[in-house]
């Protein structure tokens, strides 16, 4: 077995297509037999838009792609890639048990010279500091000498499968780790950016999802002067954005969600903090995102107000689209989803998404995903799918909610 990735997801699928492709013999290995299920049997979707899925297809043909239960064991390999979730805890740090457990199923049983490629998004210090360590002791192998260890982190864009046109960071604990790591990437992606460290490149990863997280949480605020002034905010966006220097046009919306940018964030303000630092910056664009859903529920009562439909206490409401973006079958702190639950304490509410077949609110209510056309007072259209049934309706009034403010559909 040359390469054996762990955890089959959204990033995790794409590295092991990518190396069968390049030639590799890949063994991928995931916790949830669910998971190993639907991509044994090819079920459409199963690509969660990483994937080309007759490339998968292509991979488990020819042999080269082969997939495990974690239970059933992990074989040894000269390269280990770990793919798992980092999701963030109540208080904003790393939650490492899915990395740690993945740690120790490799530690288990990688032998002498094995490279272990941490691909993960990790908060600052994760890999040097926790994982390294952890995979010494219960390997009995030296960092470095007997084994090697990088950091990797992806650049995935859902909906897009060519990522491996995206250049990729990378650094290892030694500059020989470093370099089997870059050999290793440079045969599943087509331009590779060594840095100097495991942390340097954790930093990267935090700071460009960071990045978004601020820039989108300005133009919440800029959309909010705007509309104070009575101007198109998105008039002033595509005008600022001719500039052809020095600025970086992002878009107003109703929060930003998904695996990446708000947990990202949450590590920078952690890993300051641990430093003795203060991120003011970072925690108010946090502050302004957490409150996005109140604010659009909010400016969906003073449309229906003036507009003299019912309140919304009165209205049985349809929110269509729920996942973090369009086209992407992730509802993962998404912000459609927040609204959702808000709303839920005032109004009866449905949703119609093509991608999300079953929700659970927080009040523990399940719901099923309903035609577009269900009965309804309102429609809210949160997430704009661009391939599945656009929202039209002419009985009820339709707000696209978007870009963060209600802007009536005709
Ligand atoms: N989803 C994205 O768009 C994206 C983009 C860039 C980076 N990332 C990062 O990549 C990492 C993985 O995210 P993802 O979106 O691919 O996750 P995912 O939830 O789509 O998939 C993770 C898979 O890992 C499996 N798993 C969990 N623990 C395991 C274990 N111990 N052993 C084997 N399998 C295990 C799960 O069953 C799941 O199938 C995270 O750190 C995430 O932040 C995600």
């Amino acid at each position: 077995m040359d390469v054996v990735v762990i955890g089959l997801g959204f990033t995790g699928l794409p590295t092991a297509v990518a190396a069968a492709r390049a030639g590799m013999t890949v063994l991928g290995v995931d916790a949830s037999r669910e998971r190993i299920g639907e991509i044994t049997e090819q079920r459409p979707g199963c690509g969660r838009g990483t994937v080309d899925e007759q490339d998968l297809g292509g991979a488990l043909a020819s042999g080269r792609l082969r997939l495990r239960h974690s239970a059933d064991g992990i074989p040894h390999s000269g390269t280990y890639v770990l793919c798992v979730p980092t999701p963030a805890d109540h208080r904003g740090r790393l939650d490492v048990s899915m990395l740690n457990q993945a740690a120790d199923d490799v530690a288990r049983s990688m032998r002498p010279g094995a490279l272990v490629l941490v691909q993960s998004t990790c908060a600052p210090g994760t890999v040097e500091e926790v994982l390294l360590p952890r995979i010494a002791a219960m390997s009995g192998l030296r960092p470095g000498l007997d084994f090697h260890l990088a950091h990797s982190p992806v650049r995935t864009d859902p909906g897009n499968v060519s990522v491996d046109t995206v250049p990729r960071v990378v650094a290892g604990h030694t500059p020989r780790c470093t370099e089997l790591a870059v050999r290793f990437v440079g045969r599943v992606a087509d331009r590779v950016v060594p840095v100097s460290s495991p942390r340097a490149a954790e930093l990267v990863k935090v700071f460009e999802n960071t990045f978004r997280m601020v820039n989108i949480s300005l133009a919440c605020e800029l959309a909010a002067l705007c509309r104070a002034q009575r101007v198109d905010v998105d008039e002033v966006l595509a005008a600022a954005g001719t500039k052809p220097y020095g600025f970086l046009r992002h878009r107003p919306g109703p929060g930003a969600g998904g695996d990446c940018v708000p947990v990202s964030a949450g590590f920078f303000t952690a890993s300051a903090r641990r430093y003795g630092l203060h991120s003011p910056v970072v925690d108010a664009a946090i502050a302004v995102n957490e409150a996005m859903p109140a604010h659009t529920v909010h400016r969906v009562r003073e449309a229906l107000a003036a507009r003299g439909l019912p309140p919304l206490r009165r209205c049985r409401v349809l929110v269509a689209g729920v996942t973090y973006k369009p086209d992407t079958a992730n509802v993962r702190q998404s912000a459609a989803v927040r609204v959702l639950n808000e709303l839920a304490a005032e109004a009866e509410v449905a949703y119609h998404d093509p991608y999300i077949p079953e929700l659970v609110l927080d009040n523990g209510t399940v719901l099923r995903s309903q035609p577009v056309t269900a009965p309804a007072d309102l429609v809210l259209v949160m997430t704009r799918h661009a391939a599945k049934d656009p929202v039209r309706r002419a009985d009820v009034p339709v707000f696209d909610c978007s870009s963060g403010d209600p802007v009536e559909v005709a």
